[in-house]
């Protein structure tokens, strides 16, 4: 933490910051309208038509001059209609966001996925599909899981190709420069409709892994650099555990069976599981030259949503860091409070605790517990399935209001964690690892990622040096508006 810094920051901004009140629009002034608290903008409907390509402005620092890319992003984004709202967090509409960087400039979009959910929807201006969390109209025919498909948790980008994911459907293709929706992905005839996890593992070199869950029995992808599929698998895990993340290392897939069950998967999906720690936390993992090579390993009960991600030592032994919870969170009526602008600390009795987890060649699992609390756990992309130092992590939390506080690094190898506190004012997402030009280590690399600035109701992609996060951002580019708190995003 560096109160100075954050200060300075402040101080600094002060003036932006007052004039971007005063222009905000959309959330804000909804938000405001209905008088919710302002944290509530995470939580508000984006405009239907999402955002036209605006230049954001340069409040602080200097932009590295070898950061040139895109930050694509999505996540749940519209919550209500009328006096009516959604009823759990994850059965919002995905709005895919895009912020260009180059020139030390950054110019910010997005456009909603337009699945049949959110067609009809729209057209109704009511809640009518069925959901994670929601149960849905009896009115509204449902098929397939595609008809249900929100759209919101992730994107991956393949050969040129941008992907809007799910868990429990197909993957949107999206049209990268306009984000217009394509359509939902078919990587085989025969694997249509296929459910495509939000957490493919891609390697260094671009070949994506990705799971396909169905209660007990999970479907693995292998797909190739030029986007075709190389291989589908079938492996059993033995009971429907709920997998939304998983890990892999160079020569293993490594499929967490956590105790949270649910037998049914009738909507609303989520009151279905139930937390059965009797069983422990179960691993199996599968050789990735052959599926059938497999074996199992266990560890106590935890619950989890995200791993970072695994690697091997010379004698065999898998290692990999996820952010792992005593018991579930985000069960039934999970982020119901916070859309309806309610929020107390006690609903977060459980904290995510970054955690190695060891697995030796035979026998069980070791859980090393760092203390570190935080969530949506990110690597150096070149350095997946591979050793390396750096797990950055949104980490702390605010007696004040939802959401992450501080943009944490932990490093492995010296055992070394730096931070960065934002205050109460700034809420905290998934940061990315962009590689610096011409750097070796994950030492060398900058971090990228949005934070909801609620006191001046705005957004702002900040830039962190990955190796020296406690120095504070080195630039932050500020949007006229705010848009909702979204879940990841993916660097191209
Ligand atoms: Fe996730």
């Amino acid at each position: 933490m560096d109160l100075s810094r954050r200060h300075f920051i402040e101080a600094g901004m002060g003036a932006s910051l007052a004039g971007a009140v005063g222009v905000s629009f959309g959330l804000s002034a909804s938000a405001k309208a209905n008088s919710m608290p302002a944290w509530h903008l995470g939580y508000a409907n984006a405009p239907a038509g999402g955002f036209d390509p605006a230049p954001m402005k340069l409040v602080f620092g200097t932009p590295p001059s070898d950061l040139k890319g895109s930050l694509y992003r999505n996540g749940p984004a519209h919550f209500s209609y009328g006096d009516e709202y959604a009823s759990h967090w994850f059965d919002g509409d995905g709005l895919i966001h895009r912020i260009a960087i180059e020139d030390g400039q950054a110019v910010h979009q997005a456009r909603f996925v337009e699945t049949r959910k959110r067609r009809e929807e729209q057209a109704a201006q009511t809640f009518l599909a069925p959901g994670f969390g929601t149960l849905g109209d009896e009115s509204y025919y449902v098929e397939s899981a595609d008809d249900t498909n929100a759209a919101n948790t992730s994107v991956l980008m393949v050969d040129g190709e941008l992907l809007a994911l799910w868990e429990a459907g197909s993957a949107f293709s999206m049209n990268p420069e306009t984000l217009e929706t394509k359509g939902p992905k078919t990587w085989r005839d025969d694997l249509k409709g296929m459910p495509f996890l939000a957490h493919p593992k891609v390697e260094p070199d671009g070949r994506v892994w990705n799971l396909a869950v169905g209660g007990s029995r999970v479907g693995i992808y292998r797909i190739g650099t030029n986007g075709a599929l190389e291989d589908f698998g079938l492996v059993n895990i033995g009971r429907a555990a709920y997998i939304h993340d998983w890990t892999m290392s160079e020569r293993h897939l490594i499929i967490l069976v956590q105790p949270w069950i649910n037998e049914s998967l009738r909507p609303p999906v989520v009151a279905g599981f139930e937390w059965q720690p009797q069983h422990g936390l179960q691993m199996l993992i599968v050789d990735k030259d052959d599926f059938s090579n497999q074996r199992w390993t266990q560890a106590p009960a935890r619950m989890f949503f995200h791993t970072g991600s695994a690697w091997e030592e010379s004698d065999g032994t898998i290692k990999f860091d996820v952010s792992f919870y005593k018991e579930p969170i985000l069960g039934v009526g999970g982020g119901a409070a916070e859309i309806r602008g309610e929020w107390d600390q006690s609903y977060f009795s459980e904290e995510g605790v970054l955690t190695l987890v060891e697995i030796p060649p035979q026998g069980d699992a070791k859980l090393i517990e760092t203390g570190i609390i935080g969530e949506f756990p990110q690597v150096d992309p070149r350095f997946r399935g591979k050793s390396r130092n750096l797990v950055a992590l949104a980490s702390g939390a605010s007696n004040t209001r939802p959401g992450s506080t501080t943009l944490a690094v932990h490093n492995w190898t010296s055992g070394e964690t730096k931070a960065f506190d934002f205050g109460d004012n700034r809420i905290v997402e998934e940061f990315l690892f962009v590689p610096k030009s011409g750097g070796q280590s994950d030492l060398e690399s900058w971090l990228v990622g949005p934070v909801l600035n609620i006191k001046a109701g705005v957004r702002e992609i900040c830039v962190f040096d990955a190796a020296h996060v406690d120095d504070g951002p080195v630039c932050i580019w500020q949007a006229e508006y705010s848009w909702p708190l979204g879940f990841h995003g993916t660097w191209a």
